[in-house]
């Protein structure tokens, strides 16, 4: 137990508000069964990510877009089974989410089949009538803005997003309205690490960067990159396993580093 969580324990999403508040770095990762979530649980981190990487992990796609709302529920349903602390946060896969009814009635699916705590939807201020909707009918919602996974066909290719003044000033936009439309939390993937302080500075609700720099109010890692199982990983991923010896070590080594500000060094931030 701490000071952020229940007294039975239980990370929600109260908890992550006060370890914003604190400046308490919030550590998370994806696991996609209840092997791993039990592993990332007993390390103690703070929330787990059923992402629609498993698209990509798991199922070996090149891409996150074939990935549905049953496969979502099939793997978040395995990693809640592993889970007594963290809070579970799941992803909505792409086109689940089109319009704020259908992603009302996905998100209840993913929330009342699966034992979602928190829905994570990727877009920018178009999505704020839908987090809007979600938070109304109180499901909690992290909007994932910068490098949106499901929009790589639009934005060809993996890179880095709001390197420019223009798109670094909308991205600030978006992310502030989607606080405003009710955001608990929001996440930014490979945006330059001054974009992501600014944004992390100007937003009540936490930020969680991956690949976008130290000075967000938490950061997450997909599983597979922590342990050397990703082919080619991505710059700012590191391989804690080659340095601890065990995934239980290497999940370890993880919080740790994320909670004394370690990780990501100079070496995994990218701008
Ligand atoms: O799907 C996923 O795993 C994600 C992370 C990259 C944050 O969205």
């Amino acid at each position: 137990m701490s000071v952020y969580t229940t007294p039975s324990g239980e990370v929600t999403v109260s908890s992550l508000q006060a370890m914003k508040r604190a400046g308490q770095p919030i550590a998370a990762m994806t696991a996609y069964d209840a092997s791993f979530a039990r592993v990332l649980d007993d390390a103690g981190m703070d929330f787990v990510l059923v992402g629609d990487s498993l698209g990509m992990v798991i199922q070996g796609q090149s891409t996150t877009l074939p990935v549905t709302v049953d496969d979502m529920i099939y793997h978040a349903r395995t990693v809640r089974r592993g889970l007594q602390r963290a809070l579970l946060m799941v992803d909505m896969p792409f086109m689940s989410f089109a319009t704020p009814e259908e992603a009302l009635a996905n998100a209840g699916r993913l929330m009342k089949e699966a034992g979602a705590q928190m829905v994570k939807l990727e877009g920018g201020s178009a999505q704020a009538a839908t987090v809007h909707r979600l938070n109304e009918s109180g499901i909690p919602v992290c909007a994932h803005l910068g490098l949106k996974p499901q929009s790589v066909h639009k934005i060809g290719g993996y890179r880095i997003q709001g390197r420019d003044e223009a798109s670094a000033r909308a991205m600030l936009e978006d992310a502030l309205a989607l606080e405003a439309a009710g955001a608990d939390v929001v996440l930014l993937e490979c945006v330059p690490a001054e974009l992501a302080r600014e944004i992390a500075h100007n937003l009540n609700v936490p930020v969680i960067g991956i690949g976008s720099g130290p000075d967000c109010d938490g950061q997450i890692l997909v599983l597979y990159d922590a342990i050397g199982l990703t082919p080619k990983p991505p710059r700012f991923a590191h391989d804690f396993l080659a340095d601890t010896g065990t995934i239980r070590g290497a999940v370890e080594a993880y919080i740790e580093a994320v909670r004394e500000r370690r990780f990501p060094g100079v070496e995994q931030t990218v701008a």
